[in-house]
């Protein structure tokens, strides 16, 4: 049977400059259908017609893929859209071409410029079968999409002469092989907020307000006035005197511009999206805006929700409600660092350290499949990981915490779902990134030769401008080669494998790493994230040596000072020394800085940084200020395994053997956590009773799973079922 691979790419045959092509094809039909299928694909993004309606809810499709080696294609039953005569529209967006960094990306594929593949299979009721594939047949329009950016926005004239046919050209070298069934999970459009707010700024801008700061684009009614442009800018924050503020965005225009034909259309962009709260209006009459004209829609990679967190302390709530946004805002077919400025990239360091609560959020299974497979596929022969995912040509690679997304990312996965099949798909990846960090020692167990590293990035303690942290990022390499491996022992003895070789290597790991990093006395072998690494990743003789340390810190300057290496691990550090006093204290911090901070500041997503927006009102440089950045979320699964206190034994992995160890304290009344896992479904929830230190706990626990709940130094096994319990509660 034929498939797409038979059909070839085509690109419209005229120059047409910036504005988008429409391929088309008329298909007749003279006898019943049984079925028909359309399978499409593009180097750039499609959005296919048939009949006039929208095939699919694939946002963005194809989707991101590392496209020199694979791009995804999506099959859409479209049976029910045939008639006798079927007109086939198929537009085509610029996609991920050129993103303004100065990488680019198709290049080795098709010279840089866009293209379209497509399939209508039609089967017959009489057993005959019909296969038209995108050729020299199809023809092309030019589109009211003028010009169409990820990152700049889109301008589409409603005026625009559609009519006219061209002809299209094949693209007989590109070899189709490269096309692969579709993956990941399809981005759509999954909910819709309307405008909160119409506010005029001191500066007199007209400015939309959702609510919210969302990934998606904003659906409006085009005014019907002929001739007239109007145009809508996209913001996450207003400034301190409440205008409109977008220098953190850099080049990213975020810019629609949208000219009226004199009729009224709804419209909302096609190959762009935004990250925004805020909406400034140009062009309209300020006294004839209706905001229910307008929607903001947000789309983000269509994953089952799995977890729910609910906690009695209204900004704790709203950091939780952040945290969620964050994944929604970021997961978008690759997970992305940011989701406004001029990045939007699979940046590997990101995703790794927000991988466990991400899963816990929701089923993150195929989605982080599909993303891990292009990690794979841009791996350099040496084993090296590039830095982001799929790869915009960085000559650098192979940062320790952003490379060794390589192997904790299959580890989340496997953790939390049970799956041995990532295990089994990315095991050479894995092998070959610890190898290669084996490979830069000084001396076999350290990774210390290497010379490009992020380091403890936007940690506060190298200085206020410094980007890389005040921790060695030898100790980091180091720390991580041990880790990492460590969880690739775990996971090969999963799949029967023998790991001896790398169960050597650890124990040198372990050696060398005491010699050369602990308790040396070096400042910066002692900061809290250099601390919290040592005891959350079994690297120290003594813990509660380390720990004293790290509470002594924390104690002296008030705070924590740890970047994206040691604030996913920091509460978890504070916990396992015994000192989850702590690690509350930290949590419930409101004043600057603590993850509560932004809160007050009234931040509905996680920032970039934790000065972001100063105590003034003041921002962060622009160079380096996304209001939407999921890193510092990474503090949500110590809220699910800690605060309300579910966890998965790691010897049995997804919550067959679950680990209850809930940490009830007065200032936050009542948490709750409910966890949807492959068993069904968990809940811990507990809540002080208001009489002195009594407190109520309650857990469930679906059939096929056992627990063994820890409290107050006691430890109780249970069987699959309901269970509630009242006691005293000493902490
Ligand atoms: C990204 C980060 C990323 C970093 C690398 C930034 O531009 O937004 O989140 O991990 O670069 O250090």
């Amino acid at each position: 049977m034929k498939t797409i691979r038979d059909a070839f790419f085509i690109r419209q045959g005229v120059d047409m400059g910036d504005i988008r092509p429409v391929f088309n094809k008329v298909v007749w039909i003279d006898k019943p259908i049984l079925k028909a299928t359309l399978t499409c694909s593009a180097l750039g993004y499609y959005e296919a017609y048939l009949n006039g309606a929208r095939v699919g809810k694939f946002i963005l499709a194809p989707g991101w893929t590392s496209y020199g080696k694979r791009i995804q294609y999506q099959e859409y039953d479209v049976t029910s859209l045939m008639e006798e005569c079927n007109t086939l529209d198929i537009a085509l967006g610029n996609g991920r071409r050129y993103h303004g960094n100065g990488h680019e990306h198709y290049e080795s594929i098709t010279d840089k410029e866009d293209a379209l593949i497509a399939a209508l299979h039609i089967e017959y009721e009489d057993g005959t079968e019909e296969f038209i594939p995108t050729d020299s047949s199809w023809e092309c329009s030019k589109s009211n999409i003028l010009y169409s950016h990820v990152y700049n926005g889109e301008t589409v004239d409603f005026n625009a002469n559609t009519d006219e046919k061209f002809p299209v050209k094949e693209l007989r070298d590109i070899d189709t092989k490269i096309l692969i069934p579709q993956e990941g999970e399809e981005v759509r459009e999954m909910a819709r907020l309307g405008v909160c707010e119409v506010i005029t700024t001191p500066k007199g801008e007209l400015v939309l307000d959702f609510g919210q700061n969302l990934t998606g684009y904003v659906e409006w009614k085009v005014p019907a006035q002929k001739g007239k442009e109007f145009r809508l800018y996209h913001a996450e924050v207003l400034d301190r005197d409440g205008n409109f503020y977008i220098d953190n965005m850099r080049s990213a225009k975020v810019e629609i511009k949208v000219i009226s034909d004199g009729n009224e259309h709804t419209y909302k962009p096609h190959f762009s999206y935004q990250g925004f709260r805020y909406v400034k209006l140009e062009g309209f009459d300020k006294n004839a805006i209706n905001p229910d004209d307008f929607n903001a829609v947000v789309v983000f990679s269509d994953m089952k929700r799995t977890g729910y967190f609910a906690c009695g302390h209204e900004l704790v709530q709203q950091l939780y409600e952040n945290i969620v946004w964050g994944q929604r805002g970021n997961f978008l077919d690759i997970p992305t660092d940011c989701n406004q400025r001029d990045e939007r990239f699979g940046w590997t360091g990101d995703a790794q350290v927000f991988a466990r609560t991400a899963s816990i959020n929701y089923r993150t299974k195929k989605f982080f499949k599909k993303w891990m497979h292009d990690v794979a596929a841009d791996q350099h022969e040496d084993g090296g990981i590039p830095h982001i995912v799929p790869d915009t040509g960085w000559d650098s690679y192979g940062s320790s915490a952003w490379a060794d997304v390589a192997v904790i990312v299959p580890y989340w996965v496997y953790r939390t779902y049970g799956d041995t099949e990532i295990i089994r798909e990315q095991f050479e990846s894995m092998k070959k990134w610890i190898l290669f960090m084996e490979s830069k020692g000084s001396e076999r167990g350290l990774f210390d030769t290497h010379d490009c590293h992020f380091g403890d990035w936007l940690s506060l303690d190298a200085g206020d401008e410094a980007t890389g942290g005040f921790t060695d990022n030898d100790l980091i390499g180091s720390a991580y080669l041990a880790y990492s491996n460590s969880l690739f022992i775990e996971m090969g003895k999963a799949i029967g494998e023998d790991m001896s070789y790398f169960e050597e290597l650890y124990d040198l790991s372990v050696k060398a790493y005491r010699k050369k990093y602990i308790n040396t006395g070096k400042p910066e072998h002692e900061t809290q994230t250099a601390n919290v690494l040592a005891i959350y990743f079994d690297l120290t003789d003594d813990i509660q040596r380390e720990g004293a340390k790290l509470v002594k810190d924390i104690e002296e300057c008030g705070h924590l000072k740890t970047g994206f290496v040691g604030t996913p691990y920091l509460l978890h550090a504070l916990t396992k020394i015994g000192r989850s006093d702590v690690a509350y204290k930290l949590l419930l911090k409101e004043t600057f800085p603590s993850w509560l901070f932004p809160v007050t500041k009234g931040a509905t997503t996680m920032w970039e940084r934790w000065d972001g927006m100063k105590v003034d009102g003041t921002f962060a440089t622009p160079e380096m200020n996304s209001f939407n950045h999921y890193a510092y979320g990474s503090v949500g699964d110590w809220l699910y395994t800690t605060v309300a206190g579910i966890d998965s034994d790691f010897n049995e992995p997804a919550y067959k053997h679950i680990i209850f160890r809930p940490l009830p304290i007065k200032e936050l009344g009542y948490a709750k956590a409910r966890i949807l896992t492959e068993n069904g479904e968990i809940i811990s929830s507990w809540e002080y009773t208001g009489k002195g230190n009594e407190c109520k706990f309650s857990f469930t626990i679906p059939t096929g799973s056992h627990a063994t709940l820890y409290l107050d130094n006691e430890e109780y096994e249970f069987e699959s079922g309901t269970y509630d319990t009242v006691f005293e509660y000493e902490g």
